[in-house]
Order: C-alpha cells, then structure tokens, then sequence
C-alpha cells in the first residue's frame, strides 16, 4: 500500500516536472547510454509491439520518398542510431550510396547488426561535426534532429545537413517537433523549421504526422500486450486522420528540397 502510494508520487512529481519545465541541456551522454538497452529500446520504446507499429508507419513515409531517388544516388541516415532504417533503405534500393551517423556506441551496434550491408558506409560522430566530400540527394531524419535538445545546436545540425544536400536533393524530417515542455525534445515546433529552411531558399511542406501522442504516452513503455497495443496504435492512427486532430501528432513529417 505505502509503495503503491509512493509510486503515484513519483509519477505525479515527474508529471508536473514535464508540464512546467523543459531541460536544454545537452543530452549527448543519453544517447551514448541509451545504446547498450536491449532491441529497439536503444532508439524507440520499451513496448516491443509498439515499437514494430512505429516501424511500419515510419517505412512507409520513407518508401514513397525513396521511390523518387535516381539511380546510384546517396542517402545520409542522421542520427542513424542502431541502423534500423538504414538498413530498411539498403534493402529497398540496393543501388544506394548510404551513410549513417550517430555517437560512437550507436555506431558500434550498428555495424554489428550490419555485417551482411555492403552498401552502408558508418560514421561515428556527432550530426554537428558531420561533413562528407559528396553532396546527398536525401537526408533523413528518423526522430533524430529533434533528439538535440540544446536549441543552438539543433538549428547549427539543421544548417549542417541542409548544406549536404545536392542541388534538387531533399531532406526529410519525421521529428518530434513541440513547444509544449511535455512534449518537447528540442523546444522547436514544426512551423519554425519550416520557416527557417524556407528562409535559406528551400522549398518545403509538411505531410501527416505521426503517432497519437496521448495514446503513445499510455502504452508506449507499458506491458500492455501486443494484440491490445496493436489496437490502441491504430486507433490513434486513425484518430490523426480526423480533421483538428492532427495537432496530437508528435512526430511531424516535413520536406524540404533544396533548389535545383
Ligand atoms: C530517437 S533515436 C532515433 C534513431 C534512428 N533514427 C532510428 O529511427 O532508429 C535518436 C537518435 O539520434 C541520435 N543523436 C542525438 N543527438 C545526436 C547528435 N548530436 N549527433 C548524432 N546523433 C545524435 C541518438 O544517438 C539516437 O540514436
């Protein structure tokens, strides 16, 4: 009884934390810490069906982009964590030049789960220090850019990447963008960035977002068990699609494309 009582006392100061303040601090150790959790814990959730959900409305924004790359093109994966979407884009175009980048233990686990990718090139170091000979005709991002949550180094990764870009080459951003300290990784919204890459000359729109935020607060670290999580997932989903809901995304799809 004192322990259950105690537990909603944690959880209700964390709580109020969330909703009043919002740490800007750089989070590079997180991340670097956050690599040796178990699968796709390293990078998403610790709902095991939850995370696959994510998965499947995440490959599907990207294939539609992926189709439109020419052939023998290259692809920057930023933040590439453990490589689960580079690897997805190895075997979707195996024509590809790919490079993923993140922090060094991100790194070492990608490489390991990547042995049989002949056509990913790894790099360890921070998405602010990144520069490649070659231009890119994509950069993506996969809940990556946002994950930067000191603001000036956000915006200095945005010019960063931005500048990689070979003329007519796109960046693609599917980000938890939010300016509400509870949900806020970096305290930037989508409308900003928008604005910011417009301002350099690109040329940019947003598509629907992703996962229902109030749902994924519920389950998404929870033991809720696959078939009820699969469920809960969808109907968020659907949820979005309603018209004035779709501000209860928390992750935003943004396109920009650098003039050709
Ligand atoms: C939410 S995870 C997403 C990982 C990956 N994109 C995926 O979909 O599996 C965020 C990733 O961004 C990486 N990250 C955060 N700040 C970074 C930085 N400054 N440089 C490189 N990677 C960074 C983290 O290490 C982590 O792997």
């Amino acid at each position: 009884m004192t322990i259950t009582r105690f537990r909603w006392l944690r959880r209700g100061r964390s709580l109020i934390r969330r909703i009043f303040t919002h740490s800007q601090t750089d989070n590079s150790a997180y991340w670097k810490h956050r690599a040796n959790d178990p699968g796709e814990a390293a990078v998403l959730y610790r709902n095991t069906e939850f995370n696959r959900c994510i998965r499947m409305s995440q490959f599907k924004i990207l294939d539609a982009h992926l189709q439109k790359l020419p052939n023998v093109g290259r692809l920057l994966d930023v933040g590439c964590g453990t490589g689960v979407m580079t690897r997805h884009v190895s075997k979707k175009r195996t024509d590809l030049d790919l490079v993923g980048v993140d922090f060094a233990e991100m790194i070492d686990r990608a490489k390991r789960e990547s042995v049989d990718y002949r056509n990913i090139t790894w790099h360890s170091k921070s998405i602010i220090e990144f520069h490649d000979q070659a231009d890119f005709n994509m950069v993506i991002s996969m809940g990556s850019l946002a994950a930067i949550r000191y603001e000036p180094h956000f915006w200095q990764a945005i010019d960063r990447v931005s500048s990689q870009l070979a003329p007519g080459g796109t960046l693609l951003m599917v980000d938890p963008l939010h300016t509400f300290n509870f949900l806020a990784r970096v305290k930037v919204s989508s409308v900003q960035v928008c604005q910011y890459l417009r301002a350099r000359g690109f040329d940019v729109h947003q598509e629907r977002g992703m996962i229902f935020w109030p749902i994924r607060e519920m389950i998404a670290n929870s033991s809720l068990n696959p078939k009820w999580t699969k469920r809960f997932y969808s109907m968020g989903e659907i949820l979005l699609k309603i018209p004035g809901l779709e501000r209860f995304s928390d992750y935003k799809t943004i396109i920009a494309s650098r003039p050709g």
